[in-house]
């Protein structure tokens, strides 16, 4: 296997490198591959097309992770993306939370395997069902495709998110509305939501997800 060029660690256990002539993300992992990806030695790759979250860091944003901090993530699905934050917050806890029953078997593999996940079977609309598992977090994470994904954040940061905390939502223009177009729909969202945080940054998610924003929040003084 050829060697990964250039490599770098942008935040705590994320790197970039260049590989093939193309830069790729990682994250330092003592795991095995969960959905195909590539391992280099003790990294695991982060594949933007199959993580959003990877697509935001890949396309330059970064964010600033210590590791030890407190995350509740909304919609884990089968955890690929979770298993990359797992690795991330190697000293931390993710609480996550799916409604899915088939996914959230998968994810309940990759939670035995992990010390810093606590899996959650609930509807995040209801976040008063989860109340007394989740304590007050540092991050939410919500990837929803839902028409009430809005709502459905600010009601669980509402429980959950501490004073200083933040928040990155990806946000599914077609899920809120499919027949308007997707910049109104956009503009909206970030309307409501500078009604209570502050909004640190929002992009687009393509070349990788299209008909998606990220938007980065954090709690108003
Ligand atoms: C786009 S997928 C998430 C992919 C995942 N975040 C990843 O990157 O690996 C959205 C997930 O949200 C879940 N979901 C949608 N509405 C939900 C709700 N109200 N409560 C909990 N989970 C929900 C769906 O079942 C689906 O698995």
């Amino acid at each position: 296997m050829k060697e990964l060029q250039d490599l770098k660690e942008i935040s705590h256990n994320i790197y970039k490198a260049v590989y093939n002539n193309k830069e790729i993300l990682l994250t330092k992992s003592s795991y095995p591959p969960y959905y195909g990806e590539r391992k280099f030695d003790n990294l695991r790759e982060w594949i933007p097309s199959r993580s959003k979250l990877s697509a935001v860091l890949l396309k330059g944003y970064n964010l600033k992770f210590r590791g030890d901090e407190k995350l509740l993530y909304l919609g884990a699905a089968s955890g690929t993306t979770v298993s990359h934050i797992s690795d991330i917050l190697d000293k931390g806890i993710i609480y996550a939370v799916e409604y899915s029953a088939k996914p959230f078997s998968k994810f309940l593999e990759l939670s035995k395997m992990r010390k810093n996940i606590i899996p959650i079977f609930a509807d995040a609309s209801k976040p008063e069902n989860y109340s007394g598992i989740v304590e007050k977090v540092d991050f939410i994470y919500q990837d929803i495709a839902q028409k009430n994904q809005i709502d459905i954040f600010i009601k669980n940061s509402n429980f959950f998110l501490k004073e200083n905390g933040e928040g990155i939502i990806m946000v599914k223009a077609r899920s809120i509305d499919s027949t308007e177009d997707p910049e109104v729909v956009f503009n909206e969202v970030l309307k409501e939501l500078r009604k209570r945080f502050k909004v640190l940054a929002f992009n687009t998610l393509e070349p990788f997800h299209s008909d998606h924003i990220f938007v980065h929040v954090k709690v108003l003084k």
